[in-house]
């Protein structure tokens, strides 16, 4: 048996899914544990593009169990969406399974989400306007609706009758909002529920079995360590917990885990709002952004750009254990003059090298950076790390130094053949091939 995580190093969109996809050739099971349909991943699959929102990217191979494990929070609505999209391109969605302890995404949270970033003016988080954060405000203040309880007409039209007259309460005494109507809801998400059904298990007994059976476990971190509840630049963060969120969130133990696969891009990107040290606003920014197509999936925002934080990624390696990293996006550095790595940050006069808990604390920090000579050769062709140039070569292996972890992979461009692998993280075997 073997457990391996992967979890994004910094604020999500590390390119993960290209990963996990790749880790889920020797899986027997995908689990997501946390997050919604916040998450964006795209994978591109025999000259076809797949954006995945909130199943795992192992549905697109055969054979593979997926689970949603009841550490998310699903929208049946949009999940249903993604299920009839992934049918029409002819994937097999034979093979999902959603945990019956799942929280469930309702027209009122998304309303909330979206009132509450409105009433926050200036000190707004920029969230994705999913309705991640109130349903996962639900749930711990235990007045939230879980799949099972969708599955019951008694339940849900219970738990939703006292739900939406307290949330009709807020939407239009505090926000000023129109009331929802109880009936649409009630018909429009009885009938997802239905038509989900068929999926819905007790996913914990389901990963507890496949353990005792010895099989290969796969868990899929979304969002990044940054973005996580309690270790990210809070309140700036995500309502979950991509870190440590996997024994939880799963139903399992946390002696099933093996390996945490660290995924992080050769420099840095975040959507929404909260501190950046190392964020370029200028054209380096622009210049990486462009190369980038640095653009959210979810919500197509341009994304704010900076160099590589050696600092974060220490952090996240701290954290949430990670023993391996994937470095993406290497090329993307090609032709600038000098690329810089933030090594720690000096804060009232004192070099520090870990992320403080106070947001005015990060505001003060000066990043304290390493240069290097940047590269104009085309990299893209790399079939391994003797095949880049002398100075990405020193770059990426400063970057393993400095975080001191291994390299599993790397990447040179967005194709399958541009990711290459250096270790079998299943096997523990060294490897030259490439995804
Ligand atoms: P929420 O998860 O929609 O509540 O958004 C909270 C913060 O997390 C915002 O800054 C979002 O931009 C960010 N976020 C949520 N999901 C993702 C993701 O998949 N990639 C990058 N940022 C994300």
């Amino acid at each position: 048996m073997s457990g391996t995580v992967v979890v994004g190093m910094q604020w999500g969109d590390e390119g993960k899914g290209k990963i996990t996809d790749f880790l889920s050739r020797d899986a027997d099971i995908v689990t997501r544990y946390q997050g919604g349909d916040n998450a964006g991943h795209t994978i591109k699959e025999n000259g076809q593009t797949y954006h995945l929102r909130t199943i795992p990217s192992g549905i697109l191979r055969a054979n593979k169990t997926c689970v949603l494990g009841n550490g998310i929070v699903l929208n049946p609505k949009s999940l249903v969406a993604e299920i009839t999209r992934l049918h029409e391109a002819g994937v097999s969605i034979d093979n999902l399974v959603i945990s019956d302890r799942a929280h469930i995404i309702l027209p009122y949270h998304i309303a909330l989400d979206q009132a509450q970033e409105n009433y926050r003016h200036d000190n707004k988080i920029g969230t994705t306007n999913r309705g991640i954060g109130p349903a996962y405000t639900d749930k711990a203040e235990r007045s939230g609706i879980r799949m099972v309880d969708l599955l019951d007409k008694d339940v849900f039209a219970k738990k939703l009758t006292i739900n939406l007259k307290f949330k009709n309460e807020l939407l239009t005494k505090i926000y000023h909002q129109d009331a929802l109507d109880y009936d649409t809801i009630f018909s429009e998400f009885f009938e997802y529920g239905q038509q989900l059904k068929k999926y819905v298990v007790d996913s914990s007994e389901l990963l507890n079995h496949a353990i005792e059976d010895g099989k290969n476990l796969l868990f899929e971190g979304a969002q990044g360590i940054m973005l996580d509840l309690d270790h990210g630049t809070y309140p700036y963060v995500t309502s979950s917990n991509p870190a440590g969120g996997v024994s939880v969130g799963a139903g399992i133990g946390p002696q099933a885990i093996n390996h945490v696969v660290g995924v992080a891009k050769a420099y840095t990107s975040r959507v929404g709002d909260g501190p950046f040290p190392t964020e370029q606003t200028n054209e380096i920014g622009d210049y990486l952004r462009d190369a980038g197509h640095e653009y959210g999936v979810v919500t197509k925002r341009p994304r704010r750009i900076g160099w590589l934080d050696a600092v974060v990624l220490n952090h996240s390696r701290k954290v949430a254990g990670v023993t391996e990293l994937c470095l993406n996006s290497i090329d993307v550095l090609t032709g600038l003059e000098t690329i810089k790595i933030c090594v720690a940050y000096e804060l009232h006069g004192q070099r520090i090298d870990y992320y403080p808990a106070s947001l005015k604390d990060i505001a003060d920090c000066t990043p304290i950076y390493e240069e290097f000579p940047g590269w104009q050769e085309d990299i893209t062709h790399a079939q391994n790390l003797i095949d880049l140039p002398e100075n990405a070569q020193r770059y990426v292996q400063r970057i393993s130094e400095l975080v001191k972890l291994p390299l599993a992979t790397f990447s040179v461009g967005p194709d399958r053949e541009q990711t290459i692998v250096l270790k079998d993280v299943w096997k523990q075997s060294v490897l030259n091939g490439h995804i």
